[in-house]
């Protein structure tokens, strides 16, 4: 895997995500830039809904867009949001994110400066997969 340090292009990626969020009902912005085996970075922020269910945070809506452009394999995640501390995706997308890969670097830091990073496989220990369905 490469080093995941000092990547200026995918924080600035994943800072211009977040600033096109749409957050109108949490104020909580969410800006996300996944990075493909082939070099490719593809973005995403939250995007809600009056229907609030219906939101579809960042990490979903990058993996959406990936897979849209054709990259399936990933390894780096970088997330930026405006919260006091580093926050890791949630449940839902951990679980999206693992159809992909466990190896998943997670890169999780916020605009006053703290950071955490993490592997998917720590987040999401035990997960169920493809292989899971006996077809792999
Ligand atoms: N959100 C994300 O975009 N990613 C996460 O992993 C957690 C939550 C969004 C969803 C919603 O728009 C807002 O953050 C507050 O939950």
């Amino acid at each position: 895997m490469r080093s995941v340090d000092g990547d200026a292009t995918l924080r600035t990626a994943a800072r211009e995500a977040l600033a096109r969020a749409y957050a109108p009902y949490s104020g909580f912005r969410v800006g996300a830039a996944l990075r493909g085996v082939d070099g490719s970075v593809v973005t995403g922020c939250n995007v809600e809904n009056a229907s609030f269910g219906a939101t579809i945070c960042a990490e979903r809506a990058a993996v959406a867009a990936a897979v849209g452009r054709g990259v399936q394999a990933f390894d780096a995640l970088y997330l930026v949001t405006e919260a006091e501390e580093p926050t890791p995706p949630c449940g839902i997308c951990r679980q999206v994110l693992v159809e992909f890969g466990p190896a998943l670097v997670i890169v999780s830091w916020t605009c006053g400066g703290a950071e955490a990073r993490w592997t998917l496989d720590e987040l999401l220990p035990h997960p169920f997969t493809p292989g899971s369905l006996g077809r792999k």
